[in-house]
């Protein structure tokens, strides 16, 4: 049998091979519009590159609350001829795509506005991709499988937020698999977007924290990554910033748009830096737990990263420092150490204060060696944590997080 430290020696060859790509990649981020009102401003931007018929892809609750009736409308006084796809739901499967696909195809659509949350913008990107690609979804999953350039593709963000509308990933579930993957291509990035706060004020408070605990870990583990530059450092530090200094009041004030507005960009920000540096454990964990139990992605994630953090501190002190003092969290004399006990005190303070749980209510004892080997191989294939965890190790860690009297 293999030595783990050979395996972690190989991890970590592999991961620098990762990095030296990443440069080779070219990322873009979208033209993008911000502030409230903004998605207005996108729609005249679309109508200005000649789109006449547009499948909008977003979710039935955006449509009954009546979230896109002024974009709706804007679009039809440009003379541009709409279709809406409602079919996404959180996690979105590769059935509602395909469902997306169909109503794209029939309607002849020559391009995709997505308005929704990650789930619409995610299932939005796969519909680009699949309209041009003949390959199957599943045989698009990893790295740079999407090989014809997809649709056009613009994006609403109305969550803040999984950065989507800026990275070059899509999440799927594949429910015959009990699996959620990750498509990766830096084709499916938006050709533009539109960061409008205005648009959130109606966002629940338990989803706006979730939402933005997602953006913080975004943040925290493209900072703490291995694969980080200079350029996702100052966007991660950034982001961290802006939603301590917005998301409580984002939950608590959902109609303060300025705090909206702040996330919208936070979430961007993160999204910029994760899209490079990579995400760690606690996204390799908590797709699972989307996928095993449907926990929507930003509550998983909230849960997990204090443990994670916990678990990596001894190898990042003086980063999760740095994200401690842009926190604002130095009174000033404290060691590094102390600095990060603060920071990974804070996540705790804002989980408790959000009413996010400790525990996992629906984890199960019998479906963690599988958890722990998906959320393993996701994580060592692509993220270049600061420290590795063996499968004993990952098996008791996940375990930390059965429901109470298990
Ligand atoms: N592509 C990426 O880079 C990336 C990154 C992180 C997560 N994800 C994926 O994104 C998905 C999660 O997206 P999400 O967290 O944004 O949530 P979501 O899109 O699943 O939406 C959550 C809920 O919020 C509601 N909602 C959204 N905006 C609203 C608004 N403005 N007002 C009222 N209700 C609103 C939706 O109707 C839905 O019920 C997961 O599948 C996750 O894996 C993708
Ligand atoms: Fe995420």
């Amino acid at each position: 049998m293999i030595p783990f430290s050979l395996k972690v020696f190989f991890f970590k060859v592999w991961q620098f091979l990762l990095k030296l790509t990443t440069p080779l990649l070219r990322f873009r981020t979208p033209e993008l519009f911000t502030g409230p009102g903004s998605s207005l401003v996108l729609c005249e931007h679309i109508a200005k590159t000649g789109v006449t018929n547009l499948l909008i892809v977003t979710d039935a609750m955006l449509v009954k609350i009546g979230l896109l009736n002024p974009i709706q409308e804007k679009l039809r006084a440009l003379g541009i001829g709409i279709t809406v796809y409602d079919g996404v739901l959180p996690n979105p499967t590769i059935a509602q795509i395909e469902t997306g696909l169909t109503m794209l195809k029939s309607k002849g659509c020559t391009a995709i506005l997505a308005i929704g949350g990650g789930s619409s913008i995610d299932a939005a990107k796969v519909i680009a991709a699949r309209a041009k690609n003949p390959h199957k979804i599943v045989h698009m999953a990893g790295l740079m499988r999407v090989f014809f350039k997809p649709l056009p593709l613009y994006a609403v963000p109305t969550t803040a937020g999984t950065g989507s509308e800026v990275t070059i990933a899509a999440v799927v579930s594949d429910p015959s698999t009990t699996r959620k993957f990750a498509i990766m291509d830096p084709c499916l990035v938006p050709l533009a977007a539109a960061l409008d706060g205005a648009l959130m004020t109606g966002l629940p408070a338990p989803i706006t924290a979730a939402t933005g605990m997602d953006a913080l870990t975004h943040a925290v583990e493209a900072y703490i990554s291995h694969n980080q530059t200079e350029k996702t450092d100052i966007e991660a530090l950034d982001a961290t910033k802006l939603i301590m200094e917005n998301l409580t009041e984002a939950v608590k004030n959902g109609s303060n748009v300025e705090a909206r507005q702040n996330m919208a960009l936070a979430s961007f920000k993160a999204g910029v830096a994760f899209t490079t540096a990579g995400v760690g454990y606690v996204h390799a964990i908590a797709h699972n737990l989307g996928a095993y139990y449907h926990v929507p992605h930003g509550l998983a994630n909230a849960i997990v990263l204090p443990r994670v953090l916990d678990l990596s501190k001894s190898h990042c002190t003086d980063r999760l420092a740095r994200l401690a003092e842009v926190s604002g969290l130095k009174k000033g004399g404290e060691s590094n150490a102390q600095l990060a006990d603060a920071f990974i005190a804070k996540v705790r303070a804002m989980n408790a204060d959000y009413g996010i749980p400790t525990q996992v209510d629906k984890l199960k004892e019998a479906d963690i060696p599988a958890i722990t080997d998906k959320a393993l191989s996701e994580a060592h294939m692509f993220y270049a944590v600061p420290r590795y965890m063996d499968r004993p190790e990952c098996q008791a860690f996940i375990r930390q997080m059965l429901p109470a009297g298990t």
